[in-house]
């Protein structure tokens, strides 16, 4: 059973689907059969990913509404062992369509219960918001993982997005945890970019990566060309600081024995149904050892 990791942060463009792509890629790269689900009618994850969303016949909005299996969804990219569910604009409009839909939340949990075992990580691509696609995404993930970039609002809005987080472990999902900040956009040559990343470890200690995301022109220009970084500049800083990012991601996981987590949110599990009525604050988080270093 996957990993199922969801990219989220209520703000636009701080990284998001930059962070989802180039992860997917570098796992994929490293052996990982990844599976990258674009909840974001805007689309950027498949058109990163060099898939075209208005070529397909088939969308996350059929899968949510329930006309169509999310396997009829999912596209193979260009890099082996990466397959991409796309979205386009028209998902917009499924968060008013499911306003009276009977577990209208949990859309995307049982959608994903179909694929869950063909992969080992899959990643959800969040909007910037925190409506029912957003939440569809937290009920479905095990673990959130939240860019942030070293600019001097960072921590602005982080406050809403733990509520949130929280509302929803309560009430739909109390296998959820916060595994991962990532720090993204660096900018080595101010001393903001330093502070602001000593801050954000202050608060959230271990939960912060060790790898930090650079600002380079190399990731701003690969999702031009439709290709993750590592195809596109395999080389370049971004590209390898996004491979680091990749393994250390892993032996998270690994470390916090994600298997454990894992089971208790399989929707057909025995775990899964005590779960359920579990407390939240039994739930351990996933606790990352020498992530200062
Ligand atoms: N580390 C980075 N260095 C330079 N540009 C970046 C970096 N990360 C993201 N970008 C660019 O910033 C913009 C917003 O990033 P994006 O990942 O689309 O954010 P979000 O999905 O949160 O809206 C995009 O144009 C993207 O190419
Ligand atoms: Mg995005």
């Amino acid at each position: 059973m996957g990993r199922i990791i969801a990219v989220t942060n209520q703000k636009g463009g701080v990284g998001k689907t930059t962070t989802a792509v180039n992860l997917c890629a570098a796992l994929a790269e490293s052996g990982q059969k990844t599976l990258l689900v674009d909840m974001d009618p805007q689309g950027n994850a498949a058109t990163g990913a060099g898939i075209d969303p208005r070529a397909v016949d088939t969308s996350m909005y059929q899968v949510l509404l329930g006309s169509a299996e999310i396997a009829h969804c999912i596209r193979p990219t260009g890099i082996e062992q990466f397959d991409v569910a796309p979205a386009r604009l028209e998902m917009s409009g499924a968060e008013i369509e499911l306003v009276s839909a009977f577990s209208r939340e949990l859309k995307l949990r049982h959608a994903l219960a179909a694929v869950v075992d063909d992969y080992d990580y899959i990643f959800i691509d969040c909007p910037p918001s925190l409506g029912l696609l957003t939440v569809n995404a937290l009920s479905a993930a095990v673990e959130i993982l939240v860019p942030v970039q070293c600019e001097y609002y960072a921590l602005e809005g982080l406050g809403q997005l733990l509520h949130n987080v929280e509302l929803v472990r309560d009430s739909l999902n109390p296998a959820l945890v916060i595994s991962a900040i990532v720090m993204v956009m660096y900018d080595a040559r101010t001393r903001l970019a330093a502070e602001v990343v000593t801050d954000v470890r202050r608060h959230f200690g271990d939960r912060v990566c060790r790898v930090v995301i650079p600002r380079t022109v190399r990731l701003s220009e690969a999702p031009s060309v439709g290709q993750p970084v590592t195809v596109y500049a395999p080389t370049s800083r971004g590209a390898v600081a996004y491979q680091e990012l990749a393994r250390e991601i892993h032996e998270r996981g690994e470390q916090a024995g994600a298997d454990g987590i894992r089971a208790a949110h399989d929707p057909g599990s025995d775990e899964s149904r005590e779960a359920e009525q579990a407390d939240p604050a039994d739930v351990a988080p996933i606790n990352c050892e020498g992530a200062h270093t």
